[in-house]
């Protein structure tokens, strides 16, 4: 799992490739590595643990116009220099992004047959077969190679003597580029912007072989085949942190703009939204992390306005259950990078079970927006805190429209108009939302428990999920009503009970909850705009009060204050709220 990219050009390819592996570092940043075709033919590669940036002061040096780097996100093997890619082995040098899931039985083949491993990854039994299958003709050996492997893989291969790269590719991402007498592959459309004119996206099970003369495709069989060119409308993402410390509260200030611009966006896919899900009978919300919690709050929308059975499933979980679906179906399937492995392969499961596929995406050119019939985006613009924060928002504000588009509920656009107004409610909340104090209380408690109802139990899972992430708090979110039958076991003077109250209708019930919190012994607190609970808990817990606004679009308020409470806890920590431990913006294996 992984970003890779390749070069072959005029330029000099190391910083080429390493201009590429920074764009592509959220695929994951537990180790970096590139090799590059040398100037005496030799490949010259360096591996390092930890971020991209590491490379930089060793391929300072390295001239050459042909070279493949890979940042890394661990599978198989502990991130270490040795486990980082290119795995090189008799003048090859390979980058692998997928699993190989029949890597213990080719590994043991190799080993009964003498060849020594140098790392713990599955990727290497690719260079080792590719070296024992290689008489001379490159693409012909790699043909040969994944012939063997199960699983999934995008592929690129340099050898020292051959002025090429060899790509393959099954069910993991490759696009390729056409510059001015320069090519490229990459994990992704992003890291090519601005770098070449026209892209072009092979199909599962092609080869891509560049040269000096151009880029040739085949198919599995290594017939010649042509793949559609298209102008590389990609946008470079802009790195600037814009004053901030980090590029958390950077892009939770810039949550505002991003449901304005959803709301302005929403308008040209409207019409074509509403005539995809004529005659759909059931929606069926689908995404991981983030994702998935955001279409915990869509699907309520849905069942709101529109009145039809609604459903939000982890994606994950969708793919091996053998699901209900029809042609009467909509699939909307959320994903900020668009590139999820397991959110792309449901969506495409569920298209071949005749579902109408919506994306929800930030990434217009991405793996999934690529499978649906209608994208609808959330313009959010690059966000590159491996947390999500504007992304969620603007998932929520898409998720709200397009309820509202389907259910046909609002002629005279009052509904549409309240979203509108949230943008300027959202920015007031994280001018004067205060939550340093709950900070400071959770960075000393051992778990914090996020509690609510209905959409404010949705928002709870979020909340939660940010802290763990940003702070590695341990945490969890519960139905408020579900506490007492478990939960409130784990209540005692060093947890932290943060409750979540937007619904004036349901507040007395929630607030039961926090009675019981706080009479076993337990601290609470209360993120409310509910004025009552406001006064109930004054001098008893902590109450970080908001402002009115309508229950279902609370989620929009209720966000910045978990998301700022999760990075002020990581701040107070010392954590890095950008980078956490362990995990990628987009994880693109199973
Ligand atoms: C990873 C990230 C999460 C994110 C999830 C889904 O697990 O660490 O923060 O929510 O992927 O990402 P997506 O790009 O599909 O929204």
């Amino acid at each position: 799992m992984c970003g890779i990219i390749g070069y072959l050009g005029k330029k000099n390819a190391a910083e080429e490739v390493y201009c590429g592996l920074e764009r592509l570092e959220y695929r994951g940043y537990d180790s970096a590595g590139a090799a590059i075709i040398a100037a005496d033919g030799k490949i010259c590669a360096v591996k390092k643990q930890g971020r991209v940036e590491n490379l930089k002061p060793y391929l300072r040096d390295i001239a050459g116009a042909i070279g493949i780097g890979h940042t890394r996100w661990a599978t198989h093997g502990k991130p270490c220099d040795k486990n980082a890619h290119p795995h090189l082995c008799g003048g090859l040098a390979l980058v692998h992004n997928g699993i190989i899931e029949n890597y213990a039985a080719l590994k043991a083949e190799l080993v009964a047959d003498g060849e020594e491993f140098l790392s713990e990854t599955d990727s290497e039994v690719i260079v080792r077969l590719l070296k024992r299958n290689f008489k001379g003709d490159l693409l012909a050996a790699l043909a040969r190679t994944v012939e063997r492997l199960k699983g999934s893989y995008a592929v690129m291969v340099i050898c020292e003597g051959i002025d090429a790269i060899a790509v393959a590719k099954n069910r993991s991402s490759v696009i390729l580029g056409y510059g001015n007498g320069e090519y490229f592959c990459a994990s992704d459309e992003p890291a090519l912007a601005g770098k070449c004119a026209d892209i072009c996206v092979p199909d599962d099970g092609d080869f891509a072989y560049i040269t000096a003369d151009g880029i040739e495709i085949y198919n599995k069989t290594l017939q010649r085949v042509i793949r559609e060119k298209r102008p590389n409308t990609a946008a470079a993402q802009s790195l600037d942190l814009g004053g901030y410390p980090h590029y958390m509260l950077k892009e939770l200030h810039e949550a505002p703009a991003t449901i304005k611009n959803t709301a302005g966006a929403f308008a040209a896919v409207e019409d074509k939204l509403k005539a995809a899900l004529c005659g759909v009978d059931r929606i069926i919300i689908l995404g991981c992390g983030t994702a998935y919690h955001a279409g915990l709050v869509g699907r309520r929308y849905f069942e709101q306005f529109a009145r039809v059975p609604a459903e939000c499933e982890n994606a994950g979980e969708f793919r091996y259950k053998n699901p209900v679906v029809t042609n009467k179906t909509a699939v909307f399937a959320i994903s900020q990078s668009g590139e999820t492995a397991d959110t792309v392969e449901a969506a495409r499961l569920a298209l071949a079970l005749g579902a109408e596929v919506v994306a929800v995406t930030n990434s217009l050119n991405s793996a999934l927006t690529r499978i649906a019939s209608v994208t609808v985006p959330v313009a959010a613009g690059s966000e590159i805190c491996v947390a999500a924060t504007k992304s969620y928002i603007g998932q929520i504000a898409a998720l709200y429209l397009s309820a509202l588009a389907f259910a046909d509920c609002d002629r005279d656009g009052a509904l549409k108009r309240g979203l509108a107004e949230m943008s300027a409610l959202c920015g007031k909340t994280l001018g004067q939302v205060n939550t340093y104090s709950l900070a400071n209380m959770c960075a000393l408690s051992h778990g914090v428990y996020f509690l609510g109802r209905d959409i404010d139990y949705a928002v709870a899972l979020e909340g939660s999920l940010k802290l763990k992430e940003v702070s590695y708090i341990h945490s969890e979110g519960y139905p408020a009503g579900e506490l007492k039958h478990g939960t409130l076991a784990l209540i005692d003077g060093d947890t932290v009970a943060v409750a979540l109250i937007f619904d004036g209708g349901l507040a007395e019930k929630s607030c039961n909850a926090v009675e019981q919190v706080l009479s076993r012994g337990g601290r609470a607190a209360v993120i409310t705009n509910v004025d009552s609970v406001k006064k109930r808990f004054a001098g008893r817990a902590q109450v970080i009060g908001l402002c009115a606004c309508d229950k279902f679009l609370s989620p929009v308020l209720s966000a910045v204050a978990v998301q700022k409470l999760a990075y002020e806890t990581a701040a107070i920590l010392g954590r890095d709220p950008d980078k956490p431990r362990n995990l990628a913006k987009s994880v693109t294996v199973e």
